[in-house]
C-alpha cells in the first residue's frame, strides 16, 4: 500500500467487479441503440477505460476536461471547462463518466454544458458517490452509481491529491 494512504477503502477486486456489473447494466438498458461515452477528464480516465471496455454493445466515446478542485482537497466552488467534446451531441444517447459525485458542482455544470447541445438522451455514470458533501440545490441524480461512500478525501484509481497518486489501482483513504 502507498504510504499517504491509511486505508484501502475499495480494493481492485471489487473495483473489477462493480464495473463489470456496472457494463452489463447499461448494456441492457441502452440495447439497441448506440451511446456516446462522454469521459470527464482527469479523474474519470481509468474508470472510464474499464467500463468502456466491459460494454457489451456498441458505443462511441469522447472526453471533455473540467475541474472545480484547485490545488488540495477542496472545492474551489466554480467550474472550469477546459477542452470541450468534439463529436457531435445532436441526437445522441450520451452517458456521462466522471470519477465522483461530491458537491455536485462540476456534474451540475457539465450535464447543463451537454444538455445545451441537444442530445436524444442524457445519464450520468459515477464511480462514486459521497451525499453528506453534496450543495443545496445541486440534483443530478446519476442513473448509475459504483460505490456511494463516507466523505473521505480518497485517491486512486484515476483520483487525485495535487495530481498524485492517480495511479494506485485501487480507492485509498489519503492520510
Ligand atoms: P464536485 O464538483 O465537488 O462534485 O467534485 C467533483 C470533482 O472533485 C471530481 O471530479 C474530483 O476530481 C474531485 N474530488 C471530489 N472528491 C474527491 C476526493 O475524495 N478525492 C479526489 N478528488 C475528489
Ligand atoms: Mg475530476
Amino acid at each position: 500500500m502507498h504510504p499517504d494512504v491509511t486505508s484501502i477503502l475499495i480494493s481492485e477486486e471489487q473495483l473489477r467487479a462493480r464495473i463489470k456489473e456496472l457494463a452489463a447494466q447499461i448494456s441492457r438498458d441502452y440495447a439497441g441503440k448506440h451511446p456516446l461515452f462522454v469521459c470527464i477528464l482527469k479523474g474519470a480516465v481509468l474508470f472510464f477505460s474499464d467500463l468502456f471496455r466491459a460494454m457489451e454493445i456498441d458505443c462511441t466515446c469522447d472526453f471533455l476536461g473540467a475541474s472545480s478542485y484547485g490545488a488540495g482537497t477542496s472545492t474551489s466552488g466554480s467550474v472550469e471547462l477546459y477542452k470541450d467534446v468534439t463529436e457531435q451531441i445532436d441526437g445522441r444517447d450520451v452517458i456521462v463518466v466522471e470519477d465522483i459525485y461530491d458537491t455536485g458542482l462540476t456534474l451540475d455544470f457539465v450535464k447543463n454544458h451537454l444538455l445545451a447541445k441537444h442530445p436524444a438522451s442524457l445519464s450520468v455514470c459515477v464511480l462514486l458517490d459521497k451525499p453528506a458533501r453534496r450543495l443545496p440545490g445541486i440534483d443530478v441524480r446519476p442513473e448509475y452509481v459504483g460505490f456511494t461512500i463516507d466523505p473521505y478525501f480518497v485517491v486512486g484509481y484515476g483520483l487525485d491529491c495535487d495530481q498524485e497518486y492517480r495511479h494506485l489501482p485501487y480507492i485509498g483513504i489519503k492520510k
